[in-house]
């Protein structure tokens, strides 16, 4: 493919399969031009399983200096911050998976060198690009129930990741490599929180562990402060048997709500005259929006702006290091704000 956009995929695992990979395919103007991964057999597996023809790299060193123009990185969190300042080093644009870092400082450093090197840093925040977020996002925003009184997120799983999600990946249980169930689903709901409903300025967590085998949290409970004044509660769960998700923003003139269990509803719900019932309508939602691997390649042809970048990711990362400095303290913590 002439001309063509050459992205290179940095760890090999079942992000890549699921997501990366099949997107990047499906984008106009790209070609994978080559896999990085310490694994041969992680590499064949994905190269075989989508018919790539990319080189292989287990050199992260050889890999960044291959010719390419950008990088997409899904490997164990703990690599995200050095191996994104890396590829920007060697003036390549970076998709990068969440949790972009493990604190906020380290994310700001990886935001700053992104601008210095004038080049594209997007963090793969996957709920940007639903529409049934980006209905309620843009809700909240619009104003469709008033000003927010309370916003109440629920999100739970009945097996840890290394079970349910990539069989045997334990990095996901182990503090070393910054797992945990804070940064992985609760960065996600941070990112979805702040984007609706704008920062949050004070948490006060608790973070606990039931099961034995792991040494970092797999369930948390945080009550939050916006800096609008609203309050909120973030709730995490790896260990309930009937895993789900709900949402619910609770405004001055109605209220949204958002389950996800099997499928998606979003519910906006309005107050009736009086003696007359609630009424509840399904919320419209948009059309289905640029994919994320599809919006990395329109803001680095200069396009459109990347609805996901690194600041983005910084704010999350911020709200998670505050639930887990409060879970680990007992005390309101501040979330760091740039
Ligand atoms: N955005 C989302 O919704 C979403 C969903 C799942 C996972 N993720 C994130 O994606 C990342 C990867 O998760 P996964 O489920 O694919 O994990 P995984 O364990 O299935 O795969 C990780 C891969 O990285 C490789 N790897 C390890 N060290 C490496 C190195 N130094 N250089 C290159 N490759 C290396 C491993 O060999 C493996 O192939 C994590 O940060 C995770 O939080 C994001």
């Amino acid at each position: 493919m002439a001309g063509a956009l050459k992205i290179g995929v940095l760890g090999c695992g079942k992000i890549a399969h699921e997501d990366h990979v099949p997107g990047l395919l499906g984008s106009k103007g790209v070609k994978i031009a080559a896999l990085c991964d310490p694994l041969p057999e992680q590499m064949e597996a994905l190269s075989a399983k989508f018919g790539l023809d990319a080189a292989k790299f287990t050199d992260l060193a050889a890999f960044l200096a291959s010719g390419l123009d950008a990088v997409v990185i899904c490997t164990p969190n703990r690599l995200h911050p050095d191996q994104t300042l890396a590829a920007l080093k060697a003036g390549l644009h970076v998709l990068c998976e969440k949790p972009m870092a493990p604190t906020a400082a380290a994310a700001d450093k990886m935001v700053s060198a992104a601008r210095n090197a004038g080049k594209i840093l997007q963090i793969n925040h996957t709920l940007h690009y639903w529409p049934a977020f980006i209905a309620l996002a843009e809700s909240v925003r619009r104003g469709d129930i008033g000003r927010v009184v309370h916003f109440r997120c629920l999100r739970t799983h009945d097996s840890t990741p290394d079970v349910g999600w990539s069989p045997g990946a334990t990095w996901f249980v182990q503090k070393v490599w910054n797992g945990g169930i804070v940064l992985d689903i609760g960065v996600h709901m941070a990112e979805l929180m702040h984007w609706a409903a704008g920062p949050v300025t004070e948490i006060a967590a608790m973070t606990s562990r039931r099961l034995a085998h792991i040494d970092v949290p797999d369930n948390a409970a945080a009550l939050m402060r916006f800096e609008s004044g609203a309050t909120g509660v973030l709730e995490l769960s790896w260990t309930i048997p009937c895993g789900g998700g709900l949402l619910e923003v609770y405004g001055e003139k109605g209220t949204l709500r958002m389950g996800f269990n099997d499928g998606m509803t979003l519910e906006l719900i309005t107050p009736g005259r009086p003696g007359k019932p609630v009424r509840v309508r399904a919320a419209k939602l948009p059309p289905k929006p640029p994919n994320s691997q599809q919006a990395f390649v329109r803001a680095i042809l200069g396009k459109a702006p990347t609805p996901t970048p690194g600041e983005v990711g910084r704010d999350a990362v911020a709200l998670c290091e505050a639930v887990l400095k409060s879970g680990e303290s007992g005390k309101f913590v501040k979330v760091r704000r740039f």
